[in-house]
């Protein structure tokens, strides 16, 4: 029997799927696994179910064995994997693209009214016990309706973005490499831009790109001197995508409005400046946390390892091996 390790815990269809013919062994704790655990675990394994919360390098693949055939990761987002290392290795790297998208996107729309509109803090004034009273000039926020919400990389998150967005009154642009397929760029009405244009014209911009070396950073002083000064940034992709201490001066000397962020540089701790600002929404990385969608990241991972130990090609593969 094949032996399957499970980096962290993932809902019971997921393992149940991989339980039916394989060996699995998978870490049951909340807490992250030690990283000289998982390096003791892995050791000959066939196939690694990984979450991004562990780093996938050379390291683990060594650590595990030639006959590791398949690192399939639990998230989107990949940049936990070295899949250089695993494509020299003849590895097969899978994420779980799509599943994930709709839940997301959901999010994404929640932190833009969230911060357009104040409630966090409006939330925190009430919870505190602090004396409020309605009044026409109370917690202002701004209308989405008619604003320009900047889309930084328009893959599939970014897309379901854009039709709620849409939904909500608001006007696309986005920054991409290449153009959207032009069906969907029609639905949307969306209007491609250099990322300068669209940082200085967007009312919102939400950030839907991958982390890599090229995106490390990507936003930083220069590109919140670039945004309006009522403008709103939103993060669920990557905390690294945004220089945080950055962000936090950007915030403070009120270059930009306000952020929205899901994630964080160096989670999951988080800049002490943004904990200290009101004018920006704070999440745990919970962009994908519901149960429908964890389930479907969980099963689409297991097939995507029966896949490849049954000789097929896996559903959802990021760098296929010939
Ligand atoms: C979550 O952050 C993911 O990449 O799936």
């Amino acid at each position: 029997m094949a032996r399957v390790v499970v980096t962290g815990r993932i809902p019971d269809a997921g393992l149940d799927m991989l339980r039916k013919n394989h060996d699995v062994f998978a870490w049951a704790e909340d807490s992250p696994m030690p990283r000289e655990k998982l390096l003791d675990v892995v050791n000959g394994a066939t196939a690694i179910v990984s979450l991004l919360t562990e780093k996938i390098d050379e390291e683990v693949l060594v650590a595990a064995g030639t006959q590791l055939r398949i690192v399939a990761n639990v998230a989107v987002g990949f940049n936990n994997i070295d899949v250089a290392a695993c494509a020299a290795r003849n590895i097969v790297a899978t994420n779980t693209p799509g599943v994930l998208t709709e839940a997301t996107a959901d999010v994404a729309m929640a932190l833009i009214l969230m911060t357009t509109r104040q409630l966090g803090k409006g939330e925190r004034i009430v919870r505190s016990g602090e004396p409020w009273q309605w009044g026409m000039f109370y917690m202002l926020g701004t209308s989405v309706q008619g604003h320009q919400l900047g889309i930084i990389g328009l893959g599939q998150i970014g897309v379901a973005l854009a039709r709620r967005a849409k939904a909500f009154g608001m006007t696309i642009a986005y920054s991409n490499r290449r153009p959207v397929d032009p069906t969907i760029g029609a639905e949307l009405d969306a209007t491609r831009m250099d990322l300068r244009t669209l940082l200085a014209s967007s009312d919102v911009v939400s950030l839907h790109c991958p982390y890599s070396p090229a995106t490390h950073h990507l936003m930083s002083s220069e590109q919140f001197e670039a945004m309006k000064p009522t403008a709103y940034l939103i993060n669920t992709a990557r905390g690294p995508i945004v220089d945080e201490a950055a962000l936090v001066e950007a915030l403070q000397n009120d270059t930009i409005a306000g952020a929205g962020l899901d994630v964080f540089e160096r989670e999951p701790l988080v800049h002490p400046g943004l904990m200290r600002l009101d004018n920006v929404v704070l999440l745990p990385h919970l962009g994908s946390a519901t149960i429908e969608t964890r389930t479907a990241m969980a099963t689409l991972a297991a097939a995507n390892v029966i896949a490849v130990l049954n000789g097929e090609t896996p559903p959802t593969p990021i760098n296929p091996v010939a």
